[in-house]
């Protein structure tokens, strides 16, 4: 997925609004129409026909009509993620467009927030959206004792059949209302009978973003699992979802949105973002945690919880520092007569339960690459007296075949250890266990 933020500009100020890091940053801006163009023909050559239109309020954009169109004249299915807040003119192209093609998430905070003609038009939307059966509540828990009720009455009133929850998030350098982790356990009983009450009316609950599943009882997990508010692969782990801002830069998530900045024009398509952002994530996922508990923790090997959102890790641990990353994958991420060397305070560590493998360990960060044991010969080999490329002809001579002419076979038994030993040590090397040398 990849969120479009047409505008950073935005019409209210909602305390837990994690768009905060980038609504402050500079001046409130707009994306060009041309920008526009140039996102949707990135999106569609990357085979991605959703175009989430988001901001700050994307339908403060002075153009929003004219780009719903544009994107849906490329085939695009719009999803308008919105404060419902638009102008009542807008109602009538909603109307003319199919549900299946133009789709709403619509985040609304109690009445009491709002200036009562603001709520006044809020409700006139929604009835104008009402029946169209693609409209999702989203619902922000950011208080220990949330006011919930209003939520669950304007799905009834406006026939809405869907609410997406979110524990609300902290934001990196930002100060937005959202509950501590330690917070989460209480808020379990509010989730369990908000999720009953709003079966009871025929709305389904869905949870977003990554959820640490200790929050909740044995029982409490299996009951929200059936009812598919949480599931495995949506909320254990994260993948990123990108987020495109109206000057093209591009950040990994709101949360993260400090870290990691680049530009659309630094990546062919969403697939080689992405990427960028799974190695971008992988320095936190599955090696640091947010809790202490996490590290004996059952769940996380079997149902793969990364701890909740990356944020509290990162708030935890430190920023790491992530460049130079190859966002070309195949480049490689040393110079050719370096030899490559673990730096002081990197060291080697083997396991041999339940079977023989091997780690390298900055003793400092507390960082652990975990390592197969197949790759042992090319480990032996860092102690800094080969460049890499000698470490990679060294680790698949040893495992391949010493013929003149390899057969097929061999050929491509060949090349997957070289392609393994070579990711190997690019994953070293951008991590840090790993640096070069220059021979003397
Ligand atoms: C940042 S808003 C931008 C679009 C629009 N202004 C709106 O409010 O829907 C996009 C989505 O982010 C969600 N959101 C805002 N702050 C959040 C936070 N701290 N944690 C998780 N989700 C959040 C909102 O509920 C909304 O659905
Ligand atoms: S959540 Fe949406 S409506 Fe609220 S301040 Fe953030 S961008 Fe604006
Ligand atoms: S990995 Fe951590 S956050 Fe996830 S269930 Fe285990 S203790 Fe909880
Ligand atoms: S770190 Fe992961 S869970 Fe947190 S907001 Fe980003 S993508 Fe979502």
């Amino acid at each position: 997925m990849a969120n479009v933020l047409l505008t950073t500009r935005c019409n209210l100020k909602c305390p837990y609004c994690f768009a905060q890091e980038k609504l402050a940053d500079g001046q409130r801006v707009s994306m060009a129409l041309k920008d526009v163009e140039k996102v949707i023909n990135f999106l569609s050559r990357s085979n991605h026909p959703f175009f989430r239109a988001m901001g700050g309020e994307p339908t403060l954009h002075p153009d929003f009509p004219s780009i719903l169109e544009m994107a849906l004249k490329h085939g695009m299915r719009v999803d308008v993620l919105s404060n419902a807040t638009w102008p009542e003119s807008y109602n009538d192209l909603f109307r003319r467009t199919s549900p299946r093609r133009v789709v709403f998430l619509l985040n609304i905070d109690q009445p009491g927030r709002y200036a009562p003609p603001v709520w006044q038009r809020i409700q006139n939307n929604l009835e104008a959206l009402a029946d169209r059966g693609t409209v999702t509540l989203s619902f922000n828990v950011f208080e220990k004792e949330p006011k919930d009720e209003y939520v669950l009455e304007l799905a009834q009133k406006y026939r809405i059949d869907k609410i997406r929850m979110s524990l609300s998030l902290p934001v990196l350098g930002a100060n937005n209302a959202c509950l501590k982790l330690e917070d989460y356990k209480q808020m379990t009983p509010f989730i369990v009978d908000f999720v009953r009450r709003a079966q009871q009316r025929g709305v389904q609950v869905c949870m977003d973003n990554a959820v640490p599943l200790c929050m909740f009882t044995y029982e409490q997990a299996g009951e929200l699992l059936l009812k598919k508010v949480i599931d495995l692969e949506r909320n254990m782990s994260c993948r990123p979802v990108i987020d495109i801002g109206p000057d093209l830069r591009v950040w990994c998530c709101f949360c993260l949105s400090k870290m990691w900045n680049r530009h659309l024009d630094e990546f062919q398509n969403l697939e080689e973002i992405y990427d960028y952002y799974r190695r971008a994530l992988a320095l936190y996922q599955s090696r640091l945690y947010p809790l202490d508990e996490c590290q004996t923790c059952a769940w996380r090997e079997s149902w793969n919880c990364q701890g909740g959102c990356l944020t509290h890790t990162v708030l935890k641990h430190g920023e790491l520092p992530l460049d130079p990353i190859a966002v070309e994958p195949d480049v490689p991420a040393w110079k050719d007569d370096a030899v490559l060397a673990m730096p002081d305070g990197v060291v080697m560590r083997r396991y041999d339960i339940p079977e023989e493998s091997f780690a390298v360990v900055n003793q400092a960060s507390g960082l652990e690459l975990e390592v197969d044991a197949s790759f042992k010969p090319l480990l032996t080999d860092l102690q800094g007296h080969y460049s890499a490329r000698e470490i990679v002809d060294r680790f698949v001579g040893n495992g391949g075949s010493n013929a003149s002419s390899p057969s097929p076979v061999e050929m491509m038994a060949q090349s997957a250890l070289r392609k393994g030993a070579d990711e190997l040590l690019q994953a070293l090397v951008q991590q840090g266990f790993l640096i070069e040398r220059t021979p003397v």
